[in-house]
């Protein structure tokens, strides 16, 4: 089986990039290589129609309710949204996110016929204590045994800082992640790396057995840059 990589643009809290919402954007489904964008929640609908794969950063796991201010996967995916990222570090550390509370989105998210990305990984101070394998091990825990979904290892100390994991240690942890994952799933499910992942680091990472992919926040905000990261993937396939 030939697996296609997966190159995802995580905008954060900022607007989608000059040009990318246009008939020739770099950001556009690729023949050899599924790119998908992940835009503030107010720009979905703008990027649907724009014909982008696109997903949402976050969602609630109940369908409705007294959430003020949240979003519910189940809207999401009625809006058209194909993915959701669950538990990304950033969402753990401002919100709180349990990585109980993150695996009810990847549930939810399953129930809606929407595609989790669940994001995982450690922080410098549990990396430094060796802790890293059992930090990601626990935020694994719980995962359904059936369903397509996507894991993405970003090491915390990695994202937005420029300091990227190598090549190594990003393909040692995807190798441990993997076996973590329900047997069905093993071979099939992309684990992409995240991390200030840029156009000079991204081919020797995704040229990894294990690396599926990227989560790409800082360059995919640059059309070109971001193109250059496509570009690198589309040359790449993996078994
Ligand atoms: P970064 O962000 O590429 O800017 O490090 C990655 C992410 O947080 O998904």
């Amino acid at each position: 089986m030939v697996k296609r990589l997966l190159i995802a643009a995580n905008w954060k809290m900022n607007p989608p990039p000059e040009g990318s919402l246009l008939p020739a954007s770099p950001y556009l489904e690729h023949a050899a290589v599924d790119v998908i964008v992940l835009p503030g929640h107010l720009d979905l609908e703008r990027c649907i129609a724009a014909r982008l794969i696109t997903g949402g950063q976050y969602g609630h796991p109940e369908p409705k309710g007294a959430h003020t201010g949240d979003v519910s996967i189940q809207m999401l995916a009625r809006l058209g949204c194909r993915y959701v990222l669950c538990g990304h570090s950033e969402r753990r550390r401002d919100h709180h996110e349990s990585s109980a509370f993150v695996m009810e989105q990847v549930v939810a998210a399953l129930e809606a016929n929407i595609h989790p990305i669940l994001c995982v990984g450690e922080t410098l101070e549990e990396r430094e204590a060796g802790k890293e394998h059992e930090v990601v091990k626990h935020q694994l825990k719980g995962l359904p045994e059936h369903g397509e979904i996507t894991i993405a290892y970003e090491p915390v100390w990695a994202i937005g800082t420029g300091k990227t994991a190598t090549p190594q240690q990003a393909q040692a942890m995807h190798a441990f992640i993997r076996p973590l994952l329900p047997k069905d799933l093993h071979a099939a499910t992309r684990i992409l790396y995240g991390g200030s992942m840029n156009k000079d680091n991204a081919e020797a990472l995704l040229l990894r057995p294990d690396i599926d992919g990227g989560l790409i926040g800082g360059a995919s905000l640059k059309p070109e840059e971001f193109a250059a990261i496509v570009k690198i993937a589309e040359g790449i396939t993996k078994k």
